[in-house]
Order: C-alpha cells, then structure tokens, then sequence
C-alpha cells in the first residue's frame, strides 16, 4: 500500500467511483429488461414449444401414413383447445402462407398478423407482453418450417417453399405469474 502515491490513489478511488455509478446504472436497466416473470413465461412457451412440435414431428413420423389419415395438427388442435379449458394457456396453429387449409386457421389481426410477418422476415421467434383486465399475458409465436417431406402430402402449397421458411406458426397466450 506505501508504494501507491497518493495522486494514483485518487485516480484509482475516482475510477472506481464511476465505474461503481456505472455498473449500478446498467443493472437498472438490466434488472428492468430483465424482468424474472417475464423470463419465465419466456421459458415457459420454450419449453411448450419444443414438446408440442416433437411430438406433431413424431405422430407424423410414425402414425400419418396416408392424406386421410387423422393429421397431427388436427390432434393438437383438440389438445390446444382441452389445454385452454383447463386454464393453463392458449395456443393456436397459425398458418403463414396466405393459402390454409382450415380458414379458421389464418391468423388474426393485430398480434397474430403482425407476428407471422416478423416470422417471414425470418424471425423464429416473436413476442408482446400484453396486460389484460390488470393481469400480464406473454403472447408468442414461433415458426413453422416444412421440417418432412410427409408434410408435402397433404400441403401441395408446401412444394416450393425454401427450406427452413416459415409456412406457419404456434401462437401462444401465456399467463404471466408474478
Ligand atoms: C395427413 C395430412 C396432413 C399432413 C401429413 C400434415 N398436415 Fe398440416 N394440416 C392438415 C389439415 C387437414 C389441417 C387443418 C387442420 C384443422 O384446422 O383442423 C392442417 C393444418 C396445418 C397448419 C395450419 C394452417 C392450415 O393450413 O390450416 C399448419 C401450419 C400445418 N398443418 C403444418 C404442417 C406441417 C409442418 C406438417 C408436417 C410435419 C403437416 N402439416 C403435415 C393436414 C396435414
């Protein structure tokens, strides 16, 4: 400590005075980037997400032999709306090509509209917090590539679509527990 002249030392105290108000300023806007609920709904519809489009790719795999055969997405459709029954969130198969087979599939003005957008642009994932009679809701959708060939069999649309190219998407409306 002798060594250290005492101009260094108010260098150094200086220095770390700033960077001290610093770092405190950007963990305030961390802190509010960051939000820990937000963070775990976030986590949440990943973790939704990976286990509904496993299992769709799965039951296409090994149980869609034929085009009148029951579609995954036509399954899930019954599972996304026992799923919302019981409260636990909503999800939604969106289509992104313009050209559906179920109309009631197109998406929706306002979120669903502006997210299948972001996903043409080549987002794979889009996301709002919304705030509905005083309670937040994540809203998120990720895209729909053709991930198999057996999807072309009944989308013909699907043919000419570059790979990796969103041709839909899971809309989601989580609940955000604070
Ligand atoms: C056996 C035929 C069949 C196969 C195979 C199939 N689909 Fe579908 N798909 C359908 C039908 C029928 C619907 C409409 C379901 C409904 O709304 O009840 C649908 C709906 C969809 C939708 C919603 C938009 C729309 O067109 O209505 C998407 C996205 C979708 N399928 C993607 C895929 C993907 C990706 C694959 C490959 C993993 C695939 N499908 C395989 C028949 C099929």
């Amino acid at each position: 400590m002798k060594a250290i002249s005492k101009p260094l030392l108010l260098v150094a105290a200086a220095a770390a005075l700033t960077t001290g108000s610093f770092l405190s300023s950007y963990a305030d806007e961390a802190k509010e980037v960051k939000d820990p609920a937000i963070e775990r709904a976030k986590r949440e519809v990943r973790m939704l997400d990976d286990i509904y489009k496993t299992s769709i790719v799965l039951i296409t795999t090994h149980y869609v032999h034929d085009d009148d055969d029951l579609p995954a997405g036509a399954a899930f459709k019954a599972l996304f709306s026992a799923v919302k029954e019981k409260g636990w969130h909503e999800v939604r198969l969106l289509d992104a090509t313009g050209d559906p087979y179920e109309e009631a599939n197109k998406p929706r003005a306002g979120f669903e509209t502006k997210a299948i957008k972001q996903l043409l642009d080549g987002k794979s994932v889009y996301e709002e917090v919304v705030t509905e009679g005083g309670k937040r809701f994540l809203l998120a959708a990720t895209a729909i590539p053709v991930v198999m060939d057996k999807c072309i069999m009944c989308h013909e649309n699907y043919r000419n679509i570059p790979a990796g190219k969103a041709i839909g998407a899971l809309g989601y409306k989580v609940p955000i527990q604070e």
